[in-house]
């Protein structure tokens, strides 16, 4: 092994996807970036779906009721406003640089909606898996408007919202979870400027690219628009960009937990997916 890259904390990008298209809910048009069989997870990370349309008959149907189980979903908007309503009578509007982090837990039933008859309607749903220990945890929400999610600006005019976790700055993100500690940035790095973040040394990080080209690691590695960039272990995450450059930064700790998959409900064993559609069935949610 390269002794430079032993001992260097600098992450390098290890893999690249531009994601599969997809459609999902009632025939919203997405490109599903993690999940898919082009990569199917990144622990703890089970889903990430971005939307980016202009054309309403893309996004219209939206995604009517229907259930979760055994994890968490962040929904974060860049464009356009979606709506959500829930069996337990929760109702909100998302809104962009808001976020909800829902902590689906032992089950809740939900519509999400976009808000909206046209325009554009562009964002991710990342979803985040529970310890088996928190599976089945009373649901909550972790929910804030544009105003109340912090946004970093710096002297070289890089922007950080932070949704969750701290910045080199010190700027402290408004999620709080214990179970993976996340950090959740979206970044815009004007032309020329450098970004550096640190990170946990072992939790699984990724970038990806919302607009611009970017530039990672000691070698440069180049990142485009709308790639996802998965990061090998180090200490510090570093990002140029030549020609400006807005990237989430995602990382959390990685559960090590066995994963069994069934649609809407993500648990550690096959019975337990059986058990949660047997609960959906029986109105048991
Ligand atoms: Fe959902």
């Amino acid at each position: 092994m390269n002794a430079n890259l032993q001992n260097s904390s600098t992450r390098e990008i290890v893999a690249t996807t531009p994601g599969v298209p997809a459609t999902d809910g009632d025939g919203v048009r997405m490109t599903r970036v993690i999940g898919s069989h082009e990569l199917n997870m990144l622990d703890p990370f089970l889903l990430l779906d971005a939307f980016e349309s202009d054309r309403p008959q893309d996004y219209i149907g939206g995604f009517p009721s229907h259930p979760h189980r055994g994890f968490e979903t962040v929904t974060y908007l860049l464009a356009g406003r979606m709506r959500h309503k829930d069996n337990a009578g929760n109702e909100g509007v998302i809104e962009p640089g808001g976020v909800q982090w829902m902590t689906a837990g032992k089950g809740i039933i939900h519509s999400e909606m976009p808000e909206q008859e046209n325009g554009l309607l562009m964002g991710f749903q990342l979803w985040v898996n529970l310890p088996a220990s928190a599976k089945m945890t009373e649901p909550g929400y972790q929910e804030y408007p544009p105003a109340e999610t912090p946004l970093e600006v710096r002297d070289n005019g890089t922007e950080v919202r932070v949704i969750a976790g701290t910045t080199s700055e010190g700027t402290v993100g408004v999620v709080r979870n214990e179970y993976v500690h996340p950090t959740y940035l979206d970044v815009s790095l004007p032309a020329g400027q450098s970004f550096t973040q640190p990170v946990n040394r072992k939790d699984t990080t990724f970038l990806f690219v919302i607009d611009g080209q970017l530039e990672t690691g000691t070698q440069g590695t180049q990142l485009g628009r709308r790639m996802l960039g998965v990061l090998g272990e180090g200490s510090e995450v570093e990002v140029n960009s030549a020609t400006g450059s807005r990237f989430l930064l995602v990382s959390a700790q990685p559960l090590n937990e066995p994963v069994a998959r069934g649609g809407p409900f993500v648990m550690n064993t096959k019975e337990e997916i059986m058990q949660a559609f047997d609960d959906y069935k029986h109105n048991r949610f």
